[in-house]
């Protein structure tokens, strides 16, 4: 097995891990909350969905690294000034604040999940599709834009179970 055969395989690992996680912490959350009361059995599955997800971001975030390693020593310099390059790392950096300030509790849980869910679908995204090439902001445009759609999605999934934030 080469390095690069080792990072992708880490690094879809990582990604079904993390996306799979933040999936199921959505489903989770709304689940949880219907009754306005975390039961300590939920909150037990959260923490183990959450566990999983860290794990995740840091499997993805090193192998990432791991490519940009890889092409600075095999001379391919030219794939880390990619405008998807840069805005994937921008959308994890704000994963990562988000997570910060979800668990200081400094953002609403509403707005924190929106931003968690849709910063692993935009970085899921933004690997797959090799072939698209857009301006950085356009692409942080765009993500701005899911992060708001998703926002008020989720709005009315949770209206619509009756969950008591
Ligand atoms: C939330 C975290 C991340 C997710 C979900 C994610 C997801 C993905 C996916 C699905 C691919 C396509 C893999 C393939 O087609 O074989 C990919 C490729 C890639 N990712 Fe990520 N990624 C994440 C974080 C990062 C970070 C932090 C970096 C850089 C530091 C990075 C750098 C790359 C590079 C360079 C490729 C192209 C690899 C190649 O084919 O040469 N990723 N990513």
């Amino acid at each position: 097995m080469t390095l690069y055969s080792l990072f992708i395989a880490s690094h879809i690992i990582g990604t079904i891990l993390g996306a799979g996680a933040a999936t199921f912490a959505e489903i989770f959350v709304i689940k949880a909350l219907k009754d306005g009361v975390v039961e300590p059995l939920e909150s037990d599955y959260l923490k183990t969905i959450y566990t999983v997800l860290r794990v995740g971001l840091i499997v993805a975030v090193i192998s990432g690294f791991g490519f940009l390693f890889l092409y600075r020593i095999q001379g391919l310099e030219g794939l880390i000034y990619e405008t998807k390059l840069w805005a994937k790392l921008t959308v994890v950096m704000i994963l990562l604040i988000n997570a910060i300030m979800l668990q200081a509790r400094k953002i609403p849980l509403l707005w924190g999940s929106a931003i968690s869910f849709t910063s692993w679908y935009t970085a899921v995204f933004l690997g797959l599709f090799r072939g698209i090439s857009a301006p950085y902001f356009e692409i942080l445009a765009w993500y701005v834009l899911a992060i708001v759609a998703v926002g008020f999605v989720l709005d009315k999934i949770h209206n619509h179970f009756g969950v008591k934030i």
